[in-house]
Order: C-alpha cells, then structure tokens, then sequence
C-alpha cells in the first residue's frame, strides 16, 4: 500500500489526476442532489408580502443603516433560540430584497421583535432608547416622528418589487396608496386591508394619530417581523424539546 503511494507522491501528473477525479466526486455529491429538489426554500404557510406601509418602513430601517447593528437571523443554535425564538427559516426572508440577515450584532437580533413591545415603546425607545433602556448604546431617531411620509410613488414602488418576485397582486397595487395611510388610521376601515394581508398590525403607531410619520412606518414594519408564520404548528417546533 504505502509503496503503491509513493508512486502517486514521485509523480505529479498522476497526483494531479488523481486529485482531480477525488475533488470531482466530492464535488458531485454536493452539487447533484440540488438538482433534484424543487427549491431549497421550504413551504411555509403565512408568509405574505409586506403591507405598503411596512414596506416603506423597511426602507426607512435600511436608509437609517439599522442593520449596521441588528441582524434578522436567529441561527438554530439553543443559545439563539432561547433568547430570541425559533430559529429563522429562508422562507420568512423569502420577499427581502435584499434579506437582512447577517452576523454584525451591537444590538440584539430583531427577526422576531414583532410584538414584544408596544407601539408606545417602540416610538419611545426610537426617540431616545436611554429613556427605556438607560444603558443603551443605540442612537436616538427622533426626526423619524418629525418627518411625515411620503410616497406618492407606492404602487410603482409595488409593482417594482412585483419584478423580482414578490407576488403582489393587481388588487394589491390598485389599493397602494389607500392602504399606506389606513394601516395607520386608528378609525379607518382596516378589513379589507387584513383580508390582503394578514395579521398586519393596524392602528396609530407613533402615538399621534394626526400625521402619518416616518416613524409609524417604520414600527409597523417592526411589529411584523417574525409574526407571519405561526410556529405552534410548524413540525420544526420540537427543537428545544
Ligand atoms: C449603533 C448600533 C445601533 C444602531 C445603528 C441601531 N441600534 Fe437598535 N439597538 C442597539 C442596541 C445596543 C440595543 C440594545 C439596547 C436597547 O434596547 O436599546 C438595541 C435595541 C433595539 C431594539 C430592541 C430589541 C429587543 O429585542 O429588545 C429595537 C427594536 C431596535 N434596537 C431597533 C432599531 C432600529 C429600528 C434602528 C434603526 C432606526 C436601530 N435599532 C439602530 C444598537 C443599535
């Protein structure tokens, strides 16, 4: 055997086929078995495209650089799921674009911050996060309130993101501009608006009910995050188990 090796090792136009033909099974093995599924994202019931005004949220956290601190990536480790919840699936992020995950963290995970706090909190914490978390490093936002939104341009701003996609629908569009504003109406109609998206959470976000903010669009989207899919039922529950 080890004779038989040193014929390999003294010859380095065989040692190199021979390298070639272990490094192309190895990578066969890998590459061949993604040809036969469908997707390598999984099918996940609830996640659904982000309403208008979640939407212009979004934008709103990637123009403020959020992510320079905070990932939206809860990896299946025990720590990371302890803390933050289950851990995240590719379909949550599966209308990102682009997705916001990563591993830069000064500040915590926010894939499942959606309903941990208030809307009173939120606003309070973004206009200046010391006054509720006193030994908080985060910058305040406070112009976030002062800024009213604008997007006259939602439904082409839908209608863009159709083209990568995200499966807006006609209706969708047509009712852009309305939903924007309803979704923070505190007295506006909202069931039409849930019946196209789901568990969107409606209602004054910043706490004055007279403007429509950058910062109502931006808790909107935070309230979101990480609510769609309903993990009570998910098989993928048993981790901790
Ligand atoms: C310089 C880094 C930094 C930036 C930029 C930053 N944050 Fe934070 N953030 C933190 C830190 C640190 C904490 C933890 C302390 C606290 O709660 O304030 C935090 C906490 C949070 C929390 C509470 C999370 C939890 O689970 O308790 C939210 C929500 C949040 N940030 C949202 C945002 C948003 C939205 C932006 C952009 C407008 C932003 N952050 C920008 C550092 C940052």
């Amino acid at each position: 055997m080890l004779n038989k090796h040193e014929k390999i090792e003294t010859n380095a136009i065989l040692l190199l086929v021979l390298i070639l033909i272990t490094v192309a099974i190895g990578g066969l093995v890998e590459i061949v078995p993604l040809y036969t599924i469908e997707s390598t994202i999984e099918k996940v019931q609830g996640v659904r495209p982000y309403t208008p005004l979640e939407l212009a949220g979004r934008n709103i956290y990637l123009r403020e650089g959020c992510y320079n601190c905070h990932s939206q990536m809860i990896r299946p480790f025990r720590d990371e799921v302890e803390r933050y919840g289950h851990y995240s699936l590719a379909a949550e992020s599966m209308y990102d674009h682009p997705f916001q995950w990563g591993s830069k963290r000064t500040g915590p995970d926010l894939a499942r911050v959606g309903g941990k706090y208030s809307n009173e909190w939120q606003a309070a914490h973004l206009i200046k996060p010391q006054e509720v978390v006193p030994e908080s490093i985060m910058p305040p936002y406070p112009h976030l309130l002062a800024h009213e939104l604008s997007m006259p341009d939602i439904d082409a701003h839908l209608r863009t993101v159709r083209t990568v996609g995200v499966p807006y629908s006609d209706d969708m569009i047509q009712n852009a501009a309305s939903d924007l504003a309803g979704q923070a109406d505190p007295n506006g109609d909202h069931e039409a608006l849930l019946a196209r998206y789901p568990k969107a959470a409606v209602g004054d976000f910043d706490g004055d009910p007279a403007k429509l903010t950058e910062m109502d669009a931006l808790i909107a989207y935070l309230q979101i995050l990480g609510r769609m899919v309903d993990f009570t039922d998910l098989e993928t529950q048993d981790l901790l188990q």
